[in-house]
């Protein structure tokens, strides 16, 4: 482990500094002017983005003994993301959460329930780590909205503690414990977009070839995964992705909505009106295809440019005034 000699003489990179379990090193000051142990208070500290995502195609093939549903899906990363600021502590786990939407903020769970908390409690059941952490979470991907935020907090939190707390797992354990917390979390420990299968949990990372602008639209109401899945009706002939695929090989993002699919969309359109209208509302304002993302209840739409999305964005703003809307685009 380096840090950083405090001293005014040096400031250089000390390769001889020894943690005491928490955040006070002894650092030995070898090639100092004036050379000694000191002890020295470092806070090991990470800020990232975690990005939540949309899915292009997602079709579910059947039920598993286990309750889940075995599925096949195409997911992308996308811009618009959660911040999270991570410290390490001696022992405590504590979370803060920011919401930055009213509406988000009464269906939030309590920071105990958050996955992040559960990530990190798991994670240090499982190897026995004493060490504790402080995560500032600034909330911007809505909840209940099919767009992986909670998913993408959990993967963040499990891969920067294994960093922080040196823990050395590897990407393969790191998988296998995000898959015991949730469908999805596996997906945000890959870059980009991936084919997804299994639960979720079995991820394919393919290269696009190019990056997607979007605008993203949430509607005053979410939905529940679990109440999705449950008022499902499996299909005798389930959809494939291949054309997608072949679509996304190309300079060009996906043209038409021939290209897109999700089986949850005729459910979310039996329980609201509003997804035939957000759809047609897209479309009419330039959008190449739209489509709804994950169990709901964001749409999306993808434009020829961010510039087309962001007129699309204020034109619908006016005729949904209840929604909230993001310009955005697909990230590696
Ligand atoms: O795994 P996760 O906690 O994200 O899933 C939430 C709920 O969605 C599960 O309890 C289950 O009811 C449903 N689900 C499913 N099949 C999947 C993923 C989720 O039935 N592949």
């Amino acid at each position: 482990m380096k840090v950083d000699c405090v001293r005014p003489c040096c400031y250089s990179p000390r390769p001889n500094a020894v943690a005491l379990g928490d955040d006070r090193w002894v650092v030995d000051l070898i090639s100092c002017r004036s050379p000694g142990k000191i002890l020295m208070t470092i806070a090991k500290t990470r800020t990232v983005e975690s990005p939540g995502k949309i899915n292009l195609f997602l079709e579910v093939l059947r039920r598993r003994e286990d309750g889940y549903h075995e599925l096949v899906t195409v997911m992308s990363r996308v811009s618009l993301a959660d911040h999270l600021s991570f410290t390490v502590l001696d022992s405590r786990l504590e979370l803060n959460q920011t919401i930055e939407s009213a509406s988000d903020a009464q269906a939030m769970p309590a920071a105990e329930h958050n996955l992040i908390y559960r990530a990190l409690a798991h994670l240090r059941h499982r190897t026995g780590c004493p060490l504790g952490m402080r995560v500032d979470l600034i909330k911007r991907i809505p909840i209940q909205a099919g767009l992986g935020g909670a998913s993408s907090n959990a993967a963040t939190a499990l891969s920067v503690a294994n960093e922080l707390w040196e823990l050395g797992l590897t990407p393969n354990e790191l998988v296998d414990i995000a898959t015991s917390l949730g469908s999805d979390i596996a997906f945000f420990l890959s870059p980009g977009t991936s084919v997804c299968r299994g639960r979720g949990e079995i991820v394919e990372p393919i290269s696009i070839a190019t990056s997607m602008p979007l605008l993203l639209v949430m509607p005053p109401f979410g939905l529940s995964t679990a109440a999705m899945f449950a008022a499902l009706q499996l299909p005798e002939q389930p959809r494939s992705p291949e054309r997608l695929l072949e679509a996304l090989k190309f300079a060009q993002p996906p043209f038409s909505n021939i290209h897109l699919f999700n089986r949850f969309e005729e459910i979310a359109r039996q329980q609201s009106p509003w997804f035939a209208e957000i759809q047609r509302g897209l479309l009419d304002t330039g959008a190449v295809a739209a489509q709804m993302t994950g169990s709901g209840s964001c749409y999306f739409g993808i434009f020829a440019s961010q510039s087309h999305a962001q007129v699309a964005s204020n034109r619908l703003a006016a005729e949904f005034p209840d929604c909230r809307f993001s310009v955005c685009q697909t990230v590696d």
